[in-house]
């Protein structure tokens, strides 16, 4: 096969490693970052920059394939990348997701793939033909990649713990980054650039942080999606004109039909709390404890724990998968699990904002639609901030939340 080239979608943090992770991958080294794409100039030039010099031999970026602005992922996916990167925030990612299968494209769709269930049911349309095209997608769900992971939940499917009884999940941590407020920003633009802290484009933390445990939970039970959920949330600490309308903790019973299982769900960003991204399961003969950066431990009645240690990174293994496919022309398409993650998140997120109790069905079917409706510079984006430039968040027992 010809030399494969790159596209990517969304130069930040995690756009540059997924493209490094790209580049590197083990399947083939005859791959080429030749398209890149940003809201701003200043993360494409930033990126131009480094990739030319850590991967000269491996990037050639002109300018004619430099494309900034709200429409840049429509103008890559009209060049002749054969693989394209969405690594932008996921309010996004739908869409854009959308028009990459649109265009014949193999995609690599971070996580979360959406943030409310409309732009859940136009990715998971959007998957459909992909899978019909025989185009390779994968949903980021690196920890799915990584050995800690994959050896014992299938021992876990084997039976090794029995019966799953019910299930703990958490991704505890302390604040992340803000960009806060610049003079002359619109509104859409300070959004945008501050993207975490709004719904519209995060989907809160429980959506864009802490589905990756959820998708573990799920992954337990053979991919199975609980058919209801309820919990409590808030914005107890991180207050702020800086910190958009999200939430700093959630904590969420999730209920499966099989069994009657529980899952039982916590995320939270306040620092100075103790800190967690792990995954349990707790069965009739034994349990796990699984560290998402650390050691997985499982115990069967009684005997010696057995122990894994973390391997290679599912960042990189999760690259290597998709390139391998790419490359030997074989099917690979994860997008209905990342869907699910994605929804299962989402109806957390549904339950926690108001303080019901929220089924399945009705957020398979929810129509609220958090994307503007008109996506421009000088639009008005949803959120209003009062006088004293703090957005409003979801209040339980009020908030009408899907
Ligand atoms: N799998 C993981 O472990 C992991 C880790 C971190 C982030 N992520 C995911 O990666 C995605 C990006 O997160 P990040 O940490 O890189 O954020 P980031 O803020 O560092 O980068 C996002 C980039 O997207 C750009 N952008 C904004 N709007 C855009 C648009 N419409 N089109 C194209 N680009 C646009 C921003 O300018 C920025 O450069 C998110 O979905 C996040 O959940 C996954």
């Amino acid at each position: 096969m010809a030399t494969i080239k790159i596209g990517l979608v969304g130069c930040g943090g995690r756009g540059r490693g997924a493209a490094h992770n790209a580049l590197q991958n083990a399947a083939t080294k005859d791959v080429k970052l030749v398209a890149i794409a940003d809201a701003f100039q200043d993360s494409v030039d930033g990126t131009v920059r480094l990739f030319s010099d850590k991967h000269p031999d491996q990037t050639d970026i002109p300018n004619e394939r430099q494309f900034v602005g709200l429409d840049c992922c429509e103008k890559l996916l009209k060049t002749d990348v054969d693989v394209v990167l969405l690594c932008e925030p996921p309010g996004f990612r739908p869409r854009d997701f959308a028009a990459a299968v649109d265009s014949g494209k193999h995609i690599f769709a971070e996580k979360p793939v959406a943030v409310d269930s409309p732009g859940v049911r136009l990715f998971l349309n959007a998957n459909a033909e992909a899978k019909a095209n025989k185009q390779v997608v994968m949903v980021g769900h690196h920890l799915r990649f990584e050995k800690k992971h994959y050896e014992p939940i299938k021992m876990i499917h084997d039976g090794i713990i029995g019966d799953i009884l019910h299930m703990r999940i958490f991704f505890d941590t302390g604040y992340l980054w803000t960009r806060p407020r610049r003079e002359g920003q619109t509104e859409m633009e300070h959004q945008i650039r501050n993207w975490y802290y709004f719904n519209w484009l995060s989907g809160d933390h429980i959506v864009e942080q802490h589905v990756h445990d959820i998708d573990v939970m799920n992954w337990f039970m053979k991919d199975l999606h609980p058919i209801e959920a309820n919990g409590m949330g808030g914005r107890q600490v991180r207050i702020g004109r800086d910190f958009g309308e999200i939430f700093d903790h959630h904590s969420v019973e999730y209920v499966f039909e099989e069994r009657d299982v529980r899952g039982y769900s916590d995320c939270r960003q306040i620092n100075g709390c103790w800190g967690a991204f792990s995954e349990h399961a707790y069965g009739t003969k034994g349990y796990i404890n699984m560290d998402g950066h650390g050691t997985v431990v499982l115990n069967v009645n009684g005997k010696s724990p057995q122990v894994w240690k973390r391997d290679a990174d599912g960042h990189q293994t999760e690259m290597d998968v998709l390139f391998d496919a790419i490359k030997e022309g074989k099917e690979f398409n994860n997008g209905d699990i990342g869907g699910t993650a994605t929804l299962t998140a989402i109806l957390g997120r549904m339950a926690t904002y108001s303080g019901k109790v929220v089924k399945w069905d009705d957020a398979v079917k929810s129509e609220l639609d958090l994307f503007p409706k008109t996506l421009a510079w000088d639009a008005d984006p949803g959120p209003k901030p009062n006088d004293k430039g703090i957005y409003p968040c979801a209040v339980p027992g009020v908030t009408k939340a899907w």
